[in-house]
């Protein structure tokens, strides 16, 4: 395997909206669809369907959720040997609400994500020792988290490390320890307590976190691209131009689809600028791994873009 993703799924249900409703008010929406999602899940789907070999370490629920997960992990090509189902317990899920100017707001339920635990990386630990690389977000417990960087230091195992949804909880000492930091700005703003309005303020939040001792970091900005940070060094992705109508799961996109390419290049740079297309076709369709595109696709698309 090259990539282990040692996350989350969940099943998401996305509602389209022309407004919010306020409190104790009825109104109606013009469509909805589900799907399947969970930024651990994601991930690990935009990084197989770019092309990397890919294992999954997640706990699905006790309910009529469980077996399209794990069938849609199996088509793509997932190794789920480690996707276990945890009873009693639902799976995870988030309703979505995506507005029309394309931004959505995520709630999420763990579910029997909150059930992944160290015992589950130790049970893993033969398979895990062979991957180049470990994916994480913060869907799961911090204490599982925490422990899978501890892993992938012991065997020389590259990890990447989404903190998403942000948690002012997350030690720093832990993020240090990884490879590459990748939050999205809002949760660089959360992380930081400092504004992030512009690209001068996220540089000085970015910089903040440096100073700790963050080895590369690396902040998804939508439709202001990327930036890649590290040292005293500072290198921007400008972003695609494209016409968005659901940004939901495109920083997980963006994500999967740099593993996929970092660990086959070893060329950051390059690996921001595809995952960058990646995340950009992704945005211009419905849902979330529903959007994220094939190899053949995304080679079309970029062909397009030039
Ligand atoms: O990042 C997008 C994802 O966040 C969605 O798929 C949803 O399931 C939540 O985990
Ligand atoms: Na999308």
């Amino acid at each position: 395997m090259d990539i282990a993703v040692i996350g989350s799924n969940m099943v998401d249900l996305i509602t389209y909206v022309d407004q919010m409703p306020k409190a104790g008010e009825t109104l109606e929406a013009p469509t909805f669809q589900m799907g399947c999602g969970g930024k651990g899940a994601n991930q690990a789907i935009a990084a197989a369907r770019t092309g990397a070999s890919v294992m999954m370490l997640s706990k699905v629920g006790d309910d009529i959720f469980a077996e399209n997960t794990l069938r849609n992990f199996q088509q793509n090509g997932i190794n789920t040997q480690y996707v276990e189902k945890v009873s009693g317990v639902s799976s995870g899920v988030a309703p979505i609400f995506v507005d029309s100017s394309s931004q959505n707001r995520i709630l999420i339920i763990k579910g029997a994500n909150a059930h992944l635990k160290p015992e589950d990386i130790d049970r893993a630990a033969a398979e895990l020792q062979q991957c180049k690389l470990i994916i994480l977000q913060l869907e799961i417990p911090l204490e599982t988290v925490y422990y899978a960087i501890d892993f992938a230091h012991r065997y020389g195992i590259q990890v990447i490390l989404n903190p998403a949804p942000a948690s002012k909880a997350l030690s720093l000492e832990y993020a240090c320890k990884c490879d590459f930091f990748m939050p999205n700005e809002t949760e660089l703003e959360i992380l930081t307590g400092m504004p992030v309005a512009n690209m001068d303020q996220v540089q000085a939040a970015a910089h903040f976190l440096l100073e700790k001792g963050l080895k590369n970091l690396i902040v998804t900005l939508g439709d202001k691209g990327s930036v890649w940070l590290y040292g005293d060094q500072i290198v921007k992705v400008p972003p695609c131009k494209v016409n968005a109508i659901d940004t939901s799961g495109a920083g997980d996109a963006f994500i999967g689809c740099f593993a996929q390419h970092y660990i086959h290049s070893g060329n950051v740079l390059e690996a921001m600028q595809q995952a960058s297309l990646y995340a950009a076709y992704s945005v211009t369709g419905k849902g979330t791994q529903s959007s994220y595109p094939d190899q053949t696709q995304f080679n079309l698309f970029k062909q397009a873009q030039q």
